[in-house]
């Protein structure tokens, strides 16, 4: 699947973009029934709740799962990824952020290469994260919300906003953006488009969502009865790799082999 110029328009100009129905529902079913055995492993790469033993997040899927090491090169996710960085990609990292009915937890205001650069040592904002619903999400099961246009300034140059260290906000410490970023940024995107100052990333299973590494994002805690898990890759340059590695392997993969179709996918 090739992105047509209007998609590759709309990401450059929003920072991000949505694929409606990627996916069918028999291909999100055979991903979502390996959730729960996935979840019920006691690992560090499954990351709980604060308050709960919910799982927040679970990590490295692609390494644990066959299903998942089928979606992460499936062409539907790597073509779009190689025409934006056409160039050797390795993945970063995999995962599920699970969202449970009802459940208080958020993601604060970040934009990813605040955590890339600082924790992982990556010099330039050139990661993609990639999404693909394994539920349907609306307004009210914790949508991801954006900042149209809030991953570049004025002159186009991407931005690495100002970040702090957040680890008290949720299980898992994230270098989060202040409010007066976030407001500077809101008023921006308001200017360009009034009533579009944020958007949310909703859509039926299946759907895919592609994102730049300095666009602006955070997502509500869930206050329906219904869950909502997505799945998530972000891939990087291997000429940007990480220079730092501290981390484990489940948080930023340091195998540098390139997704398989790069040469086709171009
Ligand atoms: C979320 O799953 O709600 C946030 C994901 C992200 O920050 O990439
Ligand atoms: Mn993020």
């Amino acid at each position: 699947m090739h992105l047509n110029q209007h998609q590759l328009d709309t990401i450059h100009r929003d920072g991000f973009l949505l694929l409606p129905s990627l996916f069918s529902n028999s291909e999100i079913d055979r991903l979502s029934e390996r959730l729960p055995a996935l979840w019920s492993e006691r690992c560090q790469a499954n990351i709980l709740e604060k308050d709960s033993d919910t799982v927040r997040m679970t990590l490295a899927l692609h390494k644990r799962d066959k299903r998942f090491a089928e979606l992460v090169v499936d062409p539907r996710l790597v073509t779009p990824a190689q025409q934006l960085r056409p160039e050797p990609l390795y993945i970063q990292q995999t995962k599920v952020n699970n969202k449970a009915p009802n459940s208080k937890d958020i993601w604060q205001w970040h934009h990813d290469f605040g955590n890339h650069r600082i924790n992982d040592g990556i010099a330039r904002p050139l990661a993609l994260n990639i999404h693909v619903f394994l539920d349907d999400v609306d307004h009210f099961n914790g949508p991801i919300c954006f900042i149209p246009g809030s991953h570049v300034a004025k002159d186009d140059t991407l931005i690495d906003h100002n970040v702090f260290y957040d680890d008290q906000t949720s299980s898992f410490a994230v270098w989060a953006v202040d409010d007066d970023v976030v407001k500077h940024r809101l008023l921006a995107a308001e200017k360009r488009q009034a009533g579009r100052s944020i958007v949310a990333a909703t859509g039926v299973r299946g759907s895919a969502l592609i994102f730049f590494d300095t666009t602006l994002h955070c997502s509500p805690a869930n206050i329906s009865l219904n869950k909502r898990s997505i799945f998530s890759m972000i891939v990087n340059p291997v000429s940007n790799k990480y220079t730092i590695d501290t981390r484990p392997d489940h948080l930023h993969h340091k195998d540098l082999t390139p997704l398989p179709n790069y040469a086709v996918a171009v």
